[in-house]
């Protein structure tokens, strides 16, 4: 699908609030939406399509000062949808701001939903779905064309995530994930560097290994460099959970339970399609983007409840539970980061744990930070791209629960708060730096389709990672 600024087709699409008195409309197509019972209200839409038509669609908003981004995107989304229903190849857009929305805004949401509209995930379909939008034409004064490619490229970004978390672990493992991050990356001058078992147990990262141990296929550790403002100056560095899949290991999860489990990579995933979008953009900030991805699976050699085993940083870790492996990888990934990297502030996104969800639901990411006003700017950022971010408590409480028997420290225990724990644990490789935790378990994944989102992969947080850095850069 292409945007065009200002090209003018036939078909147009209008957005209005409630109560709008349709003015641009002629008596009798505004006769016609009276008929039809259209008020403008969310979730609804009237269309007056085919020959001899006024070649319309009109999208309600519903009530102007309860517009949001979310009510642009869920409204182009639908547009889209009237299109492909109606094979109609070409229609434009007709751009205003909307209550609070800005106009660019308005654009910008626009874009990214109908790319959104058109996204289904049939890499494995023998016959995949015939999609029929090819243009759309941008009429705006605000929402110029590098406006509309700056969404374009974000929402690509998405896509790239979407489509990793979607590829089944059969193809998707550590070597063709790190594979994928070079093709999808290298082009855009990130340079990627890619560490392979031998490498990996020469840094060090004990804790990684031992959850990787019983796959026959073999870990990898990603460093993705985007350094525009050169070696020198400090980088955002973002950390993604990347196990290609989680069986739980001997704490083996039951059969429903590990149906998704190809998703527990959604946070590498993100990571990628942010630095893709971050990258294609051309922003002027260091990034740096690492992933610590292996199978967390059963062998003769796997680890097993009980054992105790290094990191990096050479803290001993006892293993409560295998299925806790996450943290384990994160511990050696998030040491690298403070340790190795010119990491300004850290912002690991992982499927962590199932209580996160138990805590806020399949729809907003839990959050935890060493620095408040870093978490604060990102959930500021993240009231724009729909993508929710809730924090949830550290403290000493927590730090306490997770000291180990016999080793220093363990990776699962009773008691509840378990995205607490989970993230008190991974604090102990952060160094002291400024940090975000992104628990994604819930978002990562829709078991359904909802508004504008497909079901499967959604790509979170890529949209907000993207405007992150955004609006940091110098
Ligand atoms: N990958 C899972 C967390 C998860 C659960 C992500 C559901 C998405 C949907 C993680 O590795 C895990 O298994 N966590 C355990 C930790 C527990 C054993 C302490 C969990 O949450 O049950
Ligand atoms: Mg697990
Ligand atoms: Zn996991």
């Amino acid at each position: 699908m292409f945007f065009i600024h200002s090209k003018e087709f036939e078909v147009k699409i209008y957005y209005v609030s409630e109560g709008n008195d349709l003015t641009f409309l002629n008596d009798e197509i505004k006769n016609y939406a009276k008929q039809v019972g259209f008020e403008g209200k969310a979730n609804t839409s009237f269309t007056h399509l085919g020959p001899n038509s006024a070649n319309l669609i009109v999208i309600g908003l519903g009530e102007e000062d309860k517009i949001t981004t979310q009510s642009i995107r869920n409204a182009a989304f639908e547009a889209g949808k009237i299109l492909d229903a109606n094979r109609i190849k070409e229609a434009t857009l007709v751009v205003k701001a909307q209550g609070e929305i800005s106009e660019k805004s308005v654009g910008q949401c626009s874009v990214e939903a109908f790319l959104h509209s058109a996204y289904s995930f049939d890499n494995y379909k023998t016959k995949p779905q015939e999609k029929y939008v090819e243009t759309i034409g941008i009429l705006s004064n605000d929402c110029n064309q590098d406006a509309i490619d700056e969404a374009v490229d974000i929402t690509k970004g998405n896509h790239i995530a979407r489509d990793l978390v979607n590829i089944p672990s059969i193809d998707l493992y550590p070597e063709t994930l790190a594979n994928a991050a070079k093709e999808t990356l290298e082009d855009l001058g990130v340079k990627v560097t890619i560490y392979d078992k031998k490498q990996i147990q020469d840094l060090g990262m004990k804790a990684f290994l031992a959850v990787a141990e019983g796959s026959d296929k073999d870990p990898r550790f990603i460093v993705m460099e985007y350094l525009p403002e050169g070696k020198d100056k400090k980088a955002i560095t973002l950390v993604g959970k990347g196990l290609t899949y989680d069986s739980g290991g001997y704490a083996i999860k039951p059969a429903k339970a590990m149906d998704t489990m190809k998703s527990d990579m959604a946070g590498a995933a993100s990571v990628i399609g942010a630095l893709y979008s971050i990258a294609k953009q051309g922003l002027n900030k260091n990034v740096v983007g690492i992933v610590a991805t292996c199978e967390n699976m059963i062998s003769g050699r796997a680890y097993k409840n009980g054992d105790i085993v290094g990191s990096m940083k050479g803290t001993t870790i006892e293993v409560g539970n295998t299925d806790a492996e996450g943290r384990l990888t994160l511990a050696d990934a998030i040491y690298y980061a403070a340790t190795k990297v010119n990491s300004e502030s850290i912002i690991d996104i992982a499927t962590l744990t199932g209580a996160c969800i138990v805590a806020l639901g399949t729809k907003i990411i839990g959050a935890t930070t060493s620095n408040q006003e870093l978490l604060e700017k990102l959930q500021d950022v993240a009231k724009l791209t729909g993508e929710k971010i809730w924090q949830l408590p550290i403290d000493d409480d927590f730090r306490e629960i997770i000291k180990g028997e016999f080793g220093d420290i363990k990776n699962a225990v009773m008691g509840g708060g378990g995205a607490s724990t989970a993230a008190a644990f991974l604090e102990h490789f952060t160094e002291g730096k400024s940090w975000v935790h992104l628990d994604i378990a819930g978002p990562a994944w829709a078991d359904k389709p909802y508004g504008y989102i497909a079901e499967g992969g959604t790509g979170v947080p890529v949209k907000t990672l993207y405007n992150y850095v955004k609006r940091n850069q110098n």
